[in-house]
């Protein structure tokens, strides 16, 4: 179980990043869903050990993870947001070396193992080529690799889908729900998709702060009946900014939705929608805005 007791953050330069977080995870999937500078990576680092906080405490199945750093890294799989490989060694050297660090010491137990895992991301064809000479989404697809070599029990993944494709994606779920089974499982996205349907819990996180935690579905329930759409000119979107509070705008077919938030009907030909997890995002952070105006 991860325990986290008021956790904050305020870097040099004034900005603070984390604000008084708090937060308790047992096993399973956890998403972390929040904007451009929320805090995610801040806040996904402070619990992988590689920064301290200012204050606060985080446990991890009874580790002290600011007094146990190295305790912690021995159970910890973490896929950083950007993160850089060597160049010219091929991914299954690299792996291989890290399997070895990890404390996989027999040879042909190691390079079975290797395999495996080539094979769950989906890069066992190009196991030999260079690192360096991979695209985009293979590289990031070994950056998940090698943040699970060990069984890690603790696995924090920042923003890792960003560069799959939808194939390569779904692979990506699959894996990472079947890990949540035995392991704690953190995962930073500002994709509102990925936790939908991945994750049993889930926070809305803003500037440093959790708005709001519980189950994606449960979340979404919460604004049922005040979700209304219609089909708008884009030029009227402005307008109807000021006279309702728009959610989300999107463009279908030359013609733009807009999903508003209302507690009672607003008429107008808007129609009454089943609510989704994007409009209740979207409503929490608003509504954080309207707070602070
Ligand atoms: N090393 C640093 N020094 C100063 N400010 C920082 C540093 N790292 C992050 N910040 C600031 O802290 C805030 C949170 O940044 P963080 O990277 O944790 O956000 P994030 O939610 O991961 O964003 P993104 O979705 O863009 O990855 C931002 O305002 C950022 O500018
Ligand atoms: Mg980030």
């Amino acid at each position: 179980m991860l325990i986290i007791k008021d956790l904050n953050k305020t870097y040099p330069n004034g900005t603070q990043a984390l604000n008084t977080v708090n937060l308790t995870l047992e096993n399973g999937m956890f998403g972390l869903l929040g904007p451009n500078g929320a805090g995610k990576s801040t806040l996904m680092r402070t619990i992988a050990s590689l920064q301290l906080a200012d204050s606060g405490s985080i446990e991890f199945d009874g580790i002290n993870v600011f007094k146990q750093p190295e305790e912690l890294r021995k159970i910890l799989g973490y896929l950083p947001q950007d993160f850089g490989v060597y160049p010219k060694v091929s991914a299954e050297m690299m792996l291989n070396h890290i399997a070895k660090v990890k404390g996989i010491h027999n040879a042909a137990e190691r390079k079975g193992y290797v395999a495996d895992l080539l094979n769950k991301v989906n890069l066992y064809k190009v196991r030999n080529r260079n690192l360096g000479d991979y695209s985009g989404g293979m590289r990031q697809r070994f950056g998940i690799a090698q943040a699970l070599i060990g069984n890690p029990k603790l696995i924090i993944v920042d923003e890792p889908t960003a560069g799959l494709d939808p194939l390569e994606r779904n692979r990506f779920h699959n894996l990472l729900s079947e890990l949540g089974e035995n392991a704690v499982v953190i995962l930073s996205t500002h994709i509102v998709d990925d936790v939908t349907n991945l994750c049993q819990n889930m926070a809305v996180f803003n500037e440093g702060k959790i708005l709001v935690q519980g189950h994606p579905q449960e979340l979404s329930d919460r604004l049922n009946g005040t979700i209304y759409r219609k089909h708008i000119q884009k030029s009227e979107l402005a307008q109807y900014e000021k006279d309702y509070t728009v959610l989300t705008n999107y463009l279908r077919g030359g013609k733009l939705n807009i999903n508003i938030h209302s507690t009672s009907n607003p008429g107008e030909g808007f129609e009454l929608m089943t609510n989704n997890l994007e409009d209740f995002y979207f409503y929490s952070i608003g509504q954080k805005q309207n707070q602070e105006a």
